[in-house]
C-alpha cells in the first residue's frame, strides 16, 4: 500500500495519553499531521492536559476521542476517514493494573477491535502495531544478539510454559504471548483484507523524557531509573542487561513507518539499543547516572547482586540487541545512551516523582 503523508487525512492513536502513546503523538504532531487522539477517559484533565497542550508548540492539529479498547465498535469513528492507524495502547501489568489473563485478553481483543475498525472505515493505507521484544526475546544462549527474524515462541518446544493456559501462574508470558499472537493477527488480517499494510514495532527498555507525571507507571523502567536517584537499590532487570531505547525514538520511528515506502505488511522493527553503548549492567547504569547527576548519590546493585557475581561471575549476557534495520531502513537517528538517562532523570525531577538523594 502506498505511504501515508500528513496532506492525505488524519491519523488515529490508541493509548494517545500512554508514555509511549504521547511520543507517537509528538512526532506525528511535529510533521504537521491532524491526529484522532484516542483515549480511554477524555474528561481526565491527567490525561488530556498535556495532549491538548502540544496544539500550543507542534504544527499538526490534535482533537480527543473517547474509546475502549475492550468495546467492539469504539473506535469507529474516531478512525472515519483517516489514513493511519497507529495502535499504541494495551491493558498494562504496570503497578498490578491488570492480571496477566487480562493483559493477554486485552492485547489480543483489543487489537482485533481495533482491526475491525480500520475494516469499517475503509481509507487506512498503514496500521503501525506497538508490539515488544517481549515477541522477540527466547530462549537462547547468553550473548546471541537477537534481531527481527527472531520470535518469542523460537526454541519452544520443550517449554511446557509456552501455552495459553494458567496464563495467572505465568507472570510475562502471557504479555509475550499476546504480543506474538497480535503481530500474527494484524498481518494476516491485512494480507486478507487487502486495503491496508501493518507493521510492527518491538521496543525494548524504553526510558526518556516524561511528558507528564502519569508516565511514572509503578514498575515500568522508568519507575525503576527513578528509584536509583532516589538512592535506592535497582530493583528491576539488575540480574541482566538495560538494553535501552529512548521513547523519543519509538515515536519518531513509527511516524516514519507511516510516511515510509520501505514499509510493506509484515515488516517488523525492533527499537532496542543502538550498540553496546545502550545495553547496560546495573554497575555500568549506575556509573552513568553518577556521572550525568554528580550531586545525587546514586542507588545501585541490590543485597543480592553479590551472590549472584559469585555464583555466575557476571550478570546474565542478554538481551543483545542494536536496533541496525530501523535505522537502515527508515533513517532513524537515536540519541545517545547519555542524553536518554539525562532527560528521563531530570524529568521526572522536574515533576516532582522522586525526591533526589543528594550527597
Ligand atoms: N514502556 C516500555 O518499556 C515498553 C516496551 C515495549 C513495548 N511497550 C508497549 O508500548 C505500549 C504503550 O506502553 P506504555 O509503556 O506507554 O504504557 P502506558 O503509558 O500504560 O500506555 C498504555 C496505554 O494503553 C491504554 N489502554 C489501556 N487499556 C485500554 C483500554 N481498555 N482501552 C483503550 N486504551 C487502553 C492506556 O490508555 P488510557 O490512559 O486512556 O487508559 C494507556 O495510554 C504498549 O503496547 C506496550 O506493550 C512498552
Amino acid at each position: 500500500m502506498p505511504s501515508v503523508t500528513s496532506s492525505d487525512g488524519p491519523v488515529a492513536v490508541t493509548g494517545a495519553s500512554g508514555y509511549v502513546g504521547a511520543h507517537v503523538v509528538t512526532a506525528l504532531m511535529k510533521r504537521g499531521y491532524e491526529i484522532r487522539a484516542c483515549i480511554t477517559d477524555t474528561s481526565n484533565p491527567d490525561k488530556t492536559g498535556f495532549l491538548a497542550a502540544l496544539n500550543e508548540v507542534h504544527p499538526g492539529n490534535l482533537s480527543l476521542h473517547q474509546a475502549n479498547l475492550l468495546d467492539e465498535g469504539s473506535y469507529d469513528s474516531a478512525f472515519t476517514d483517516c489514513s493511519a492507524v497507529l495502535h499504541v495502547g494495551t491493558a498494562m501489568g504496570y503497578g498490578g493494573a491488570n492480571n496477566p489473563q487480562q493483559v493477554y485478553d486485552g492485547a489480543v481483543n483489543g487489537t482485533n477491535n481495533v482491526l475491525n475498525s480500520i475494516k469499517r472505515a475503509g481509507t487506512v493505507r498503514r496500521l503501525v502495531y506497538t508490539s515488544s521484544f517481549a515477541a522477540i526475546g527466547h530462549p537462547a544462549p547468553p550473548g546471541h544478539v537477537y534481531t527481527e527474524k527472531d520470535w518469542a515462541s523460537d526454541n519452544r518446544e520443550n517449554d511446557p510454559d509456552w501455552t495459553t493456559d494458567n496464563l495467572l501462574d505465568k507472570g510475562e508470558t502471557g504479555y509475550a504471548m499476546a504480543k506474538v499472537e497480535c503481530e500474527h493477527l494484524v498481518n494476516r488480517v491485512a494480507e486478507e483484507d487487502g486495503s491496508f499494510d501493518a507493521i510492527s514495532v518491538c521496543p525494548i527498555v524504553v526510558l526518556g523524557p516524561l511528558l507528564s507525571p502519569i508516565h511514572e507507571l509503578v514498575f515500568s523502567w522508568q519507575w525503576a531509573m527513578g528509584r536509583m536517584l532516589a538512592g535506592k537499590p535497582c530493583n528491576r532487570g539488575w540480574q541482566a542487561l538495560w538494553n535501552c531505547v529512548d521513547v523519543r525514538d519509538v515515536g519518531e520511528s513509527q511516524a516514519l513507518m507511516i510516511e515510509s515506502d520501505a514499509c510493506r505488511n509484515g515488516s517488523r522493527y525492533q527499537l532496542s539499543a543502538t550498540d553496546e553503548s545502550g545495553e547496560l549492567t546495573v554497575k555500568q547504569l549506575q556509573e552513568h547516572l553518577q556521572s550525568l547527576f554528580p550531586h545525587i548519590d546514586v542507588g545501585g546493585p541490590p543485597e543480592e547482586y553479590n551472590a549472584m557475581i559469585e555464583k555466575h561471575g557476571r550478570p546474565y549476557d542478554a538481551p543483545r540487541a542494536h536496533c541496525d534495520k530501523v535505522r537502515e531502513d527508515l533513517g532513524l537517528e537515536t540519541h545517545s545512551i547519555e542524553d536518554t538517562l539525562r532527560a528521563t532523570g531530570e524529568t521526572m525531577i522536574e515533576f516532582g516523582l522522586i525526591t533526589p538523594k543528594l550527597k
